[in-house]
């Protein structure tokens, strides 16, 4: 059944997803919608968690070991950033660390090694992401030397499946967790409890809610936030079609305004319900062509569920659009490390805290 499924996926490469997609603009904005006291309420109740992806690949970093590792601020690691986070918005509020097979042990490690960074080891739990085989030119299965198949994480949008499988989604709903956040490792400037946020969320009654920005650059390599079939969705900037990429409206702005950070809000309920309807059975795979771990430099296909792929079983997703400096800061490959520093620590040359570190 899945040899089948990735099989059917790696023909269908190239070939544009033959969705027809309408522009979306019904956003909110934070400045008009956000709801910081009912955003607060949640986090003090600890009604809110947050799950942090910081498995795959790495290709384009491109460095050792775990993503969350990075150093970014001076002395401060990617993880210790987000643990800040954590620590100023609440004590002990619930938070999900999703490894892949190769970093898992160097993550917990990481964390053991810097005592949680202050948070109690209570308050997190660490899951690793399932894999997947690469692929050849032929659509075969790639094998080493030894005669195994050569594999690869999965992408984050199994990290929903795994929430549930792994039990946490049930210790969550057991300490009361209503909704949380979904934000990825490598964005400093994700904040995994924002009040506004949640606030909006829960005011919205949704069971997903985006955090956008608005596109400024057409070209920019984000996923673009459409219309399919009448409900929100997101199309990967690599399969949407150039001309609608482009698409501009009567007064010169982009048809399509909202760019797809990763920055989610998913009502717990919700997770649930894709879990018992088997939604990961569905739910389209997507190849890319990456190189494959320990094959020096050899390229094949990788195969990766794409968090956005949850959308239309959404009955009521909201988009709320902030500014991009509040919000997205992505560090892909090398040369970003330095660029996200310089934004993160441009407003401490002013004597205030860097951009995005609450409460520190
Ligand atoms: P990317 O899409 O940038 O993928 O991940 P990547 O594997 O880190 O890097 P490339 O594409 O190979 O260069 C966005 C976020 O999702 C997490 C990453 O840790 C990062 O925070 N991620 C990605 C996972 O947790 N698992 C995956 O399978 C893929």
């Amino acid at each position: 059944m899945l040899a089948e499924r990735l099989h059917s996926a790696w023909e269908a490469r190239d070939k544009l997803l033959k969705v027809s997609t309408a522009p979306f603009n019904q956003y909110d904005t934070v400045e008009k919608a956000g709801e910081v006291a009912l955003g607060s309420a949640l986090i003090k109740q600890k009604k809110a968690a947050c799950l942090i992806v910081a498995g795959g690949q790495g290709t384009r970093l491109g460095i050792q070991g775990p993503k969350g590792c990075v150093e970014v601020l001076p002395g401060k690691s990617l993880f210790q950033i987000f643990a800040d986070k954590i620590k100023a918005a609440e004590d002990s509020l619930s938070v999900a660390i999703m490894t892949s097979e190769e970093n898992h042990a160097e993550t917990i490690d990481f964390f053991e090694k810097h005592r949680y960074f202050g948070l109690e080891p209570s308050q997190i739990d660490f899951f690793s992401q399932s894999q997947f085989p690469f692929y050849d030119d032929h659509g075969n299965p790639i094998i080493d030397e030894n005669g195994k198949m050569i594999s690869g994480p999965s992408g984050n949008g199994a990290s929903l499946l795994h929430l549930v499988e792994s039990g946490i989604w049930e210790k969550w709903n057991k300490r009361g967790v209503e909704y949380f956040t979904f934000v990825q490792v490598d964005n400093p400037l994700a904040d995994p409890f924002d009040p506004k946020f949640l606030g909006y969320h829960q005011k919205q009654k949704a069971e997903v809610t985006l955090k956008a920005i608005l596109r400024d650059d057409p070209l920019e390599k984000v996923g673009v936030i459409v219309l399919k079939e009448g409900k929100v969705g997101v199309v990967e900037y690599n399969e949407m079609a150039e001309k609608e990429r482009l698409a501009k409206d009567s007064n010169g702005q982009l048809l399509y305004p909202c760019a797809n950070l990763s920055l989610f809000c998913f009502s717990m309920d919700f997770i649930h319900r894709l879990w018992k309807e088997k939604a990961w059975d569905k739910m389209p795979l997507h190849v890319a062509h990456k190189k494959v771990p320990k094959l020096n430099k050899s390229m094949g296909y990788k195969f990766e569920y794409f968090i956005f792929d949850v959308l239309p079983y959404s009955q009521q997703t909201k988009v709320i659009v902030y500014p991009r400096d509040q919000c997205y800061a992505p560090i892909k490959e090398l040369k970003d490390i330095k660029i996200v520093k310089d934004k993160l620590l441009a407003h401490k040359d002013k004597g205030q805290r860097p951009l995005g570190q609450r409460g520190l």
